[in-house]
């Protein structure tokens, strides 16, 4: 896909971080934003700072992707909105880290719930429309390089990033199938400044951990191996927003912000030849 102007855009997660960089991005693309959060006021900042910055148009929807009712209403009101869908980036996501068998079955559900079956909620709510528009479209997925290899205090983010990734390159294949004009795209972000270390702030009541069994919501070593620690050393948002919109331009499937990206995926593949366990790899 490689015009976007007079277009629509939707963002989950698009109140903080990449998906608001991405929000904002859209709009300087000259394409109108549905800006999606779970989160109230940070989504509507976003949608703010869009027609301060470049006029475009901002529709908000209040939608918590764990949830496939309201992602349904996301995809009813983003359709009725301008008349169509183009660029649809599932990036909401939450991070749980430590080692897996201290987690609570809420730890994962809650993971699983927005960062796997978000994207399975989006993919039943926006593709069948998506195929019937004339016009070309894409979807951009956000997995993580947690998502294509592993460490240790990462199980259920690293494995919901996995499957994310895994539903991403079959998604794409099913729409190849039909010869559709929808295309797929994962990102594979590293470490990018965000607030997602501070994911528990938006942690539902349907998900939490039973009474005595909470989580610890961060810690400087887990964040040094999962690469969430927010405040320095990652990429801006705004960076990573740039090599999306060149990927999606360019019709390139994955998208990593890094280089250390082809060693780290080499290192793996070289470990899977052999039958080992894939050793960790540098973190940037
Ligand atoms: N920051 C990193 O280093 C990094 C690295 C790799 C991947 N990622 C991924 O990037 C994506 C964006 O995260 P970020 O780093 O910008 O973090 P962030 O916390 O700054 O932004 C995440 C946004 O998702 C929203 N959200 C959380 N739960 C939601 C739900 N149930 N429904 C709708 N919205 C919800 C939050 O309110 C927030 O606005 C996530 O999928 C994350 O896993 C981040």
């Amino acid at each position: 896909m490689e015009s976007f102007t007079g277009k629509t855009a939707v963002i989950t997660g698009a109140g903080s971080g990449i998906g608001r960089a991405l929000a904002l991005r859209s709009a300087v693309e000259g394409m109108s934003v549905v800006v999606a959060d779970i989160e109230v006021p940070p989504m509507e900042e976003t949608a703010a700072l869009i027609t301060e910055q470049s006029g475009a148009e901002a529709l908000c929807v209040q939608t918590d992707v764990a949830d496939a009712k309201s992602v349904a209403a996301l995809a009813e009101a983003a359709f009725g909105w301008q008349g169509g869908v183009h660029l649809l980036c599932n990036n909401a996501g939450v991070f749980v880290g430590g080692l897996m068998w201290e987690r609570t079955l809420a730890d994962w559900n809650w993971v699983m719930s927005v960062n796997l079956f978000g994207i399975v909620h989006a993919v039943e709510a926006f593709v069948p429309r998506m195929l019937t528009q004339e016009e070309e479209s894409h979807i951009v997925n956000t997995a993580s390089m947690g998502g294509m290899v592993s460490a240790s205090f990462s199980g259920p983010y690293f494995a919901s990033k996995f499957a994310a990734v895994g539903l991403s390159e079959c998604l794409a294949h099913d729409l190849e199938a039909v010869g559709a004009k929808t295309g797929v795209s994962v990102l594979v972000p590293s470490l990018i400044n965000t607030n997602i270390g501070t994911s528990t702030r938006n942690r539902q009541e349907s998900f939490a951990n039973p009474v005595g069994h909470e989580t610890p919501t961060s810690g400087a070593e887990i964040e040094k191996v999962l690469q969430v620690s927010a405040s320095e050393g990652g990429l801006e948002p705004d960076v990573v927003a740039d090599k999306v919109f060149a990927a999606v331009r360019a019709g390139e499937f994955y998208i990593p912000t890094n280089d250390t990206y082809d060693t780290q995926i080499a290192m793996r593949f070289e470990d899977q030849q052999v039958r080992q366990l894939p050793r960790v790899p540098p973190i940037d």
